[in-house]
């Protein structure tokens, strides 16, 4: 990066420290983009989200005291909950958000924010949570046909009629909102949940196959520089999940666009994955769902659609990272809405913290005994509940400021890997320094690192000045360094400071030193933010005293 432009996002970054954090602004959030870098912008000022998303039967009032006290317990400021469409609208034309009603006033009484997952035409790829008079009428609303002619259990994205529907009653929930909601309580939407299929590559009805096998549309040949043709020409072998993508892509943006022209809060898509390395058959994972490899084609057909997110359940540490580049873009912010809730994901906070993220959400937060392991964990007691909540705990109080250094793009974090070949550390380059983390080390830091017994380690660095960091983390040891040293060079560790942030200022708690410094920063359970401000030094070293050359 230029020096220029990287004094000022630095300026823009220090400026975050003396702004109050709690300037309220009455507009509607919205994502920013700024030199590839993203954030979500709630009441005037980036946020970041740390969520929590329930359970998929929690969307009832009845359910809601089972949810407050984990909810609270985390410290998150955000709360996904699902809609469905049979919810909203069980008889045709008849709606009912008595949910609504009872959800809103009840967020706002426990000071979180809500994200609402529209469960409509696809939930998981299927169409549980469309109402009865959906379900049993498949002539006016058709499912796909698979490749030998069977009906598949998804329903198509090629028929009006379903789409016209879904799209009423969406734009129904966005004209409650509009009204009920002028305060945003609500911040983003998702229109549907994990879209795609299983089992079947694409639709292959009559309709389907015609335009399979008419030309590729303009603006999906202009995303990816390609020349005319056939879906087939164009794709070859990924014919099929493409077309698939850009078909349920263009539905939903008809449906998120319909939404927006009421209310234009930010629209979001989540991913059932594919594996991150290699390429499986398409029709094994969620064929036509925004996975990796087709984020352009959603790009290209869903402009409506701010984003696709990652719900990322696999607990290998080298997945996860790729996961996160994949949809970190400079035109995509990258978000989890969907991580699984074990105690070795805890630990993921950090890397998709500081890759820049908007915002991370374990799934399945509540107390309603449901458990999804073994996507996440077998149970959600304290110790494990904790260590999602010490991570919230620690960023809450400086949420604001992290959010204005991901827009700047100072920021980078570290997970504790578990690969053996990592050897229990990972090294996070941040220009002129870098940041060598190891896990499983007694604190003088003689020993080899053997890993935590749980995997539980993480660390999140922000630059807020020419050589200055905020440091925090768990169960890691810290030593800088310089990354690229001149001959002679050398740094040192001027001052650390403990302290903490409180409305947009730096509060100072004390000094470490000695041993505390002396053998690398050592971050164990404790909450503790550092301010370590770095000095390099060069030249040939100083001549000793007694030494008369
Ligand atoms: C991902 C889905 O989006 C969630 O609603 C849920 O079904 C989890 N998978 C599995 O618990």
């Amino acid at each position: 990066m230029p020096r220029l432009i990287r004094a000022c996002l630095i300026a823009a970054a220090l400026a975050g420290l003396a702004q109050p954090a709690s300037a309220q602004r009455a507009s509607l959030p919205r994502i920013e983009s700024a030199g590839g870098h993203h954030s979500l912008i709630v009441d005037g000022e980036p946020f970041l989200m740390l969520g929590a998303q329930v359970n998929n039967s929690s969307n009832y009032p009845a359910m809601l005291p089972e949810v407050w006290p984990v909810i609270d317990e985390l410290h998150a400021n955000t709360v996904e909950v699902p809609v469905g469409w049979q919810q909203i609208e069980p008889q045709e034309g008849k709606f009912d958000f008595s949910f609504l009603d009872a959800l809103l006033p009840q967020a706002r009484a426990h000071h979180v924010r809500l994200v609402l997952l529209w469960f409509g035409t696809w939930k998981n790829t299927a169409p549980a949570y469309t109402p009865d008079w959906v379900k049993l009428d498949q002539k006016r609303f058709p499912h796909m046909i698979n490749a030998k002619g069977e009906v598949h259990y998804a329903l198509s994205p090629h028929y009006r009629s379903t789409l016209e529907a879904d799209k009423r009653a969406f734009v129904k929930l966005m004209e409650y909102l509009k009204k009920n909601d002028p305060q945003n309580t609500v911040i983003m939407i998702q229109p549907e949940n994990e879209t795609g299929s299983y089992g079947s590559v694409r639709d292959f009805s009559p309709v389907a196959q015609k335009l399979f096998d008419g030309p590729v549309p303009q603006p999906l040949l202009k995303q990816l520089h390609k020349s005319p043709g056939t879906w087939h020409d164009v794709f070859g072998k990924d014919a099929g999940e493409f077309f698939h993508a850009w078909s349920i892509a263009s539905y939903v943006n008809e449906i998120a666009a319909a939404g927006k022209a009421v209310k234009p809060l930010p629209m979001y898509m989540n991913a059932a994955l594919a594996s991150a390395f290699g390429r499986q058959d398409a029709a094994t994972y969620s064929s036509g769902g925004p996975v990796h490899f087709v984020i352009d084609v959603y790009k290209a057909a869903a402009p409506a659609i701010d984003l696709v997110a990652p719900d990322i359940y696999t607990r290998d540490h080298a997945a996860y990272l790729a996961y996160l580049g994949f949809y970190d873009r400079p035109d995509n912010a990258l978000f989890v809405p969907e991580t699984g809730n074990d105690r070795d994901f805890a630990r993921f906070f950090f890397p998709t913290v500081g890759r820049g993220s908007i915002g991370f959400s374990p799934f399945g937060m509540d107390n309603t005994g449901y458990f999804n392991y073994p996507l996440g964990g077998k149970e959600l007691g304290p110790e494990t509940l904790n260590l999602f909540a010490r991570n919230y705990r620690l960023f809450s109080p400086m949420e604001r400021e992290w959010a204005q250094w991901v827009l700047a793009g100072r920021t980078w974090g570290a997970a504790e890997p578990t690969d053996p070949k990592a050897e229990h550390s990972q090294v996070l380059d941040l220009g002129k320094y870098k940041l060598t983390a190891t896990f499983g080390q007694w604190q003088f830091g003689t020993d080899k690192p053997t890993g935590n017994p749980v995997p539980t380690g993480g660390v999140a660095v922000a630059q807020i000045g020419e050589d200055e960091y905020i440091v925090t983390g768990f169960d890691t040891r810290v030593a800088f360094s310089l990354a690229r040293p001149a001959p002679f060079e050398s740094m040192m560790m001027l001052r650390v400071e403990e302290g903490h942030f409180d409305d947009g200022k730096w509060v100072f708690r004390r000094v470490w030193n000695g041993d505390s410094v002396d053998y690398g920063l050592n971050f164990t359970d404790r909450e503790q933010v550092l301010r370590v401000k770095l000095a390099s030094h060069r030249g040939t070293p100083a001549i000793p005293v007694g030494n008369p050359n």
